[in-house]
């Protein structure tokens, strides 16, 4: 479950340093710094002997019997040095690792000490302990429970305002990523569309944001028959969701759209899905588990603009009142639809969903969903495929997943493959064959945004993974959290000047700092 893990910025000399664990985080081929004349210049001599190089997942670690500030030291590598946005993915992985030693030693505290420089290190070192820090136990009789108390993060220069909010902000993006997971880990007879709504509901009031949740009735008065008709078949009630955040100062036009797939169980409805199939279904949620998050964290870095956080809630079940293939649906916007396949559900709820949240008038929409298996074919477990109709949007998007170190490759949107989702009797059918099954799944979504900028990203792999690797456990990842953190923080920093700027701008302020 999310556990707070506090993390402190420390200026201190590692050696020096009291401390139950000290990780020392050293970069292939470079040297042990700070370490390299203590005790008797034992750690080099270690190194050389376990051939110790800094590769990623390499670690020493050694007993200091009391000779030097910490109790134990563990340099841990971090593989070949390439770009700035890698170095970030590598501290995060890192103290993750850091994190998971000082847990198996039993330590109750852990020092973290290496290349550090500036806040963005900072942040991933701090959203990296904390992620590192996670498990999923709460159906365990038995729990281990975490000692580690605090988590300091080691620099040789002052300890700056600016240090001291990157861990801050470092740990509350973790925390989001965790909440996250936990949704999605949660076993689906409790995550239902109700309690899923729920958990918006307890979001918001606890960020101060808005949300309103409709039911049934007020869903069919909104006028929502896809959505409705991918309900159909379960018991459970669906749940229509909008997070609503309001920037206090600044125009509230330039607004931001959310959605988010939100199948709480996806059975694949009478088009039913194989035993193995529908093993991880409960995960089909994990588009509105990420936008919930990161509604949280807009309200946190309070940008200039509003955003607004959408998802429709249902099951996805076979049943006597389910939904068939053979039927046309007019949906929300006035597209009608033939359902072949009931198990290509997503873009369903979705196509009313965005048709909702475009009548609002964002000047942009990006929707997460595990929409399709195609893209985990296309592009493996780890990277979402992000389609857009808008440059400019996709290469924010690569750039903030880029520097979050959540993994994106852009797809196309062939109009020629629009064919594909032709039908004889609607405007669009639902199902495009096996070959491109995300693009066509894509250009079916693209039929309900209009003209507005808009990017999908189609996070079927990365939302969920089978066993752990670096600093995301088994199950639930959180998926899109920190990239749409990091690019609404990119969008509010471009939206609004500097304080610097601001002041060379009026110079009857200038001096005095807001
Ligand atoms: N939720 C699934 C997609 C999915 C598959 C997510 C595997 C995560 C892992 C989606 O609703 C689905 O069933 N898609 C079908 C579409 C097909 C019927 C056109 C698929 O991918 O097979
Ligand atoms: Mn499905
Ligand atoms: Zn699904």
């Amino acid at each position: 479950m999310a556990m707070p893990l506090p993390t402190s910025v420390t200026k201190a000399d590692p050696a020096s340093h009291p401390t139950d664990l000290l990780a020392l985080l050293v970069r292939e081929g470079e040297k042990l710094g700070p370490l390299e004349a203590s005790l008797d210049a034992l750690l080099v001599r270690c190194a050389k002997e376990e051939e110790f190089t800094g590769k990623e997942g390499q670690v020493l670690s050694l007993h200091t019997h009391g000779k030097i500030g910490p109790q134990r030291v563990a340099v841990i590598g971090l593989g070949k040095p390439k770009d700035a946005d890698r170095l970030l993915e590598q501290l995060r992985v890192g103290a993750s690792r850091a994190v998971k030693l000082a847990k198996a030693a039993g330590a109750k505290s852990l020092a973290i000490a290496g290349p550090i420089e500036g806040a963005t290190q900072i942040q991933a070192l701090a959203e990296g302990a904390s992620l590192g820090a996670y498990v999923f136990d709460r159906y365990k009789k038995e729990k281990k429970p975490l000692k580690l108390a605090r988590v300091e993060l080691l620099v040789a220069g002052k300890v700056s305002r600016e240090l001291t909010d990157a861990a801050e902000l470092g740990r509350q993006v973790a925390d989001a990523v965790c909440a996250a997971r936990d949704l999605v880990n949660e076993s689906p007879r409790r995550v239902t569309p109700r309690a899923l709504a729920q958990a918006a509901r307890k979001c918001a009031s606890e960020a101060g944001l808005d949300c309103e949740v409709l039911g049934r009735a007020q869903i069919e008065k909104l006028g929502m028959p896809l959505f409705l008709g991918v309900s159909q078949g379960s018991a459970e009630e669906p749940q229509l969701v909008r997070l609503s955040y309001t920037p206090a100062r600044g125009k509230n036009d330039n607004a931001v759209a959310l959605v988010g797939k939100a199948i709480t169980f996806d059975a694949g409805g009478l088009s039913l899905k194989t035993a193995q199939g529908m093993e991880d279904m409960k995960t089909d949620m994990a588009g509105a588990a990420a936008v919930i998050s990161a509604m949280r964290l807009v309200a946190a870095l309070e940008p200039p603009f509003a955003v607004r956080g959408y998802f429709g809630a249902c099951e996805n079940l076979p049943s006597g009142t389910a939904y068939k293939p053979g039927d046309v649906i007019v949906g929300k916007s006035g597209t009608s639809v033939e359902v072949l396949n009931t198990d290509a559900e997503g873009r369903l709820v979705l196509a009313d969903v965005l048709a909702w949240a475009v009548e609002e008038k964002p000047a942009v929409v990006v929707d997460l969903a595990t929409l399709t298996g195609a893209i985990v074919v296309a592009l493996g477990p780890w990277t979402a495929g992000l389609f857009s109709n808008d440059e400019a949007l996709a290469d924010e998007l690569v750039a903030a997943a880029r520097a979050a170190g959540e993994p994106v490759w852009r797809m196309p949107l062939p109009p020629e493959m629009e064919e594909l989702i032709k039908s004889p009797v609607a405007d669009l059918k639902n199902t495009g064959g096996r070959y491109g099954g995300s693009i066509n799944a894509a250009l079916f979504l693209q039929h309900f945004v209009g003209k507005v900028p808009w990017a999908h990203l189609d996070i079927a792999g990365p939302a969920s993974i089978d066993k752990e690797r670096g600093y995301n456990s088994r199950g639930g990842t959180g998926a899109g959290v920190r990239l749409l953190a990091e690019w609404i923080r990119r969008r509010a920093a471009a939206a609004v000047p500097a304080p610097e700027e601001k002041a060379k701008a009026s110079p009857k302020r200038s001096g005095k700092r807001r």
